[in-house]
């Protein structure tokens, strides 16, 4: 409730002093409950907000002493004033008052000046008091949300429009009577492809609800300085130039306005819509400050993503470049790093070894760059010292990629996606499960692309050969050599592998 419009619990057991109490704050706007005695009062107490406590003290039952010694003990209920009413002459009642944390005293009988001037100044210092309580939960509600927004910071996975939802979830009003809190908010975000729409917020049966929303604020956000303003009612209608731009738009959606704070910015603009109390430069802030959290976690995420789409680009550059003495397969190296993380998937391994695999696996041959292009595209039989060289390009390979953390797994496979699981592959004879996984997973993955594929010293193969040579085996090419479990899982899967190769052939 605010100043000029308060809920006052008048407690008396004489019905005519209630009657009396009503007749003078009634007419200055003010709501009045009646309560014959202390248990009524407290019952009122704790069904209503109340602003504003007027306590007789002799009451039959609880008596005034006791009600008041309840409010001021109880967490919830101790804010609101109570004005204690005490006959004139009644000193030791008034001590007794001050021992039971009474704010006032008004005595008996009224004077109708006096009783106006204390509510007043009491249902002042009632409204600070609980603007100041309601600063410090709004205070502590954007600690625990700057926490959380760091905490569940995932980068590359960061979704703009889940942390506007988070942040109106902050700032708009839950309940009717959260008075410092806006009961409406408009939200703008430009996307990475530019614009897009508005969005209305609303709380309903408790639930935030997000609706889109034809509103046109500005022609050009791009135009648009960062900016922050607020607007109580008088000023509303003197506001000029893009306020006033922004208010004319607001009021062609048709809902009556009666403050509003508005954040306007290129990548994002806020407009929190009628608070119910007068908005100060204090609302304003808590709105620039979540925002700006915000904003700074985006552009986090887009420089993270940026250097990760750089990181990416590095990757296939170099894998391209690897390839290019080598024969013309297409698209092998996109296709393997495909296969790998089908086969990784299947196996049950984390999203995130999928994600490292399928970009990573592109760089399984870079050692080649040191094999000269004549033996790498020389039809027919290799010398042995021919084979001996071709068989270095995995120490190559892991050379090049070093021991940098985020090429670990990169090195694993141009180390060892040449080993076979019965301990017959190259450079070091590895068996088994001394092979890394990712190693394991590539062998296969290679073998069945190679096998597809035109080489120099074979023809391509269809599907249905090629998986025939990898199942059962061809002399060459034994179900031996590859790990049990990543055959299995190429066994069970062998159309999406075809689908790979299909999708990417060329
Ligand atoms: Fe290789
Ligand atoms: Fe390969």
């Amino acid at each position: 409730m605010e100043t000029n419009k308060a809920r006052i619990l008048c407690v008396d057991d004489e019905p005519v002093n209630i009657k009396l109490l009503e007749a003078i704050l009634m007419a200055h706007g003010h709501e009045v409950i009646g309560a014959a005695s202390g248990k009524e009062a407290l019952e009122w107490l704790h069904a209503l907000p109340i602003d504003l406590v007027l306590l007789d003290v002799m009451m039959p039952g609880i008596n005034g002493f006791e009600v008041c010694r309840r409010i001021k003990g109880d967490e919830g209920l101790r804010d609101i004033p109570v004005v204690m009413i005490t006959a004139l002459s009644a000193k030791k009642d008034r001590i007794q008052g001050i021992e039971a944390g009474a704010d006032d005293y008004l005595a008996k009988p009224f004077d109708q000046t006096e009783v106006l001037a204390r509510v007043r100044m009491l249902l002042k210092v009632k409204k600070l008091k609980d603007r100041l309580n309601d600063s410090y939960t709004t205070i502590l509600g954007m600690t625990s949300f700057a926490r959380q927004l760091v905490q569940t910071f995932e980068p590359l996975e960061f979704d703009l429009q889940d942390k506007i939802d988070r942040m109106v979830g902050q700032i708009i009003r839950r309940q009717d009577e959260i008075l410092g809190r806006p009961k409406t908010m408009l939200v703008h975000a430009a996307n990475g492809s530019g614009k897009s729409g508005w969005h209305r917020y609303e709380v309903v049966s408790g639930t935030l609800t997000r609706t889109p929303l034809a509103l046109e604020i500005s022609p050009d956000l791009s135009e648009v300085r960062e900016e922050i303003f607020f607007c109580n009612q008088p000023e509303l209608a003197e506001m000029e130039g893009e306020h006033r731009l922004c208010l004319e738009q607001l009021r062609a959606f048709d809902f009556p306005i009666s403050n509003l704070v508005c954040y306007l910015g290129r990548s994002i603009c806020v407009v929190a819509v009628n608070y119910g109390r007068e908005v100060t430069r204090y609302d304003a802030s808590a709105i620039e400050s979540l925002v700006t959290q915000t904003l700074f976690m985006k552009s986090i995420a887009d420089q993270i993503s940026e250097t990760e789409d750089a990181f990416a680009y590095t990757v296939h550059a170099l894998a391209r470049a690897s390839e290019a003495n080598d024969e013309d397969t297409g698209n092998h190296i996109l296709r393997v790093g495909e296969y790998c993380a089908l086969i990784a998937g299947k196996l049950g391994l984390s999203d995130k070894f999928v994600s490292i695999i399928r970009l990573q696996a592109l760089m399984h041959d870079v050692g080649k760059i040191h094999i000269h292009p004549d033996i790498l595209k020389k039809p027919g039989k290799l010398t042995g010292e021919e084979f001996a060289q071709i068989r270095q390009h995995p120490l190559y390979g892991a050379k090049i990629l070093g021991a940098h953390p985020r090429l670990t797994m990169a090195a694993e496979i141009a180390l060892s996606h040449h080993e076979r699981w019965d301990g017959g592959g190259y450079p070091n004879r590895l068996a088994g499960e001394q092979i890394p996984t990712a190693g394991r997973i590539m062998n296969l993955a290679d073998q069945y692309d190679a096998l597809r594929n035109a080489r120099c010293y074979k023809p391509p193969f269809d599907h249905a050969t090629t998986c025939g040579i990898i199942i059962e085996g061809d002399g060459r090419t034994m179900p031996s050599h590859f790990d049990p479990q990543v055959l299995a899982v190429f066994k069970k899967n062998v159309s999406e592998f075809e689908a790979i190769y299909e999708k990417l052939k060329g």
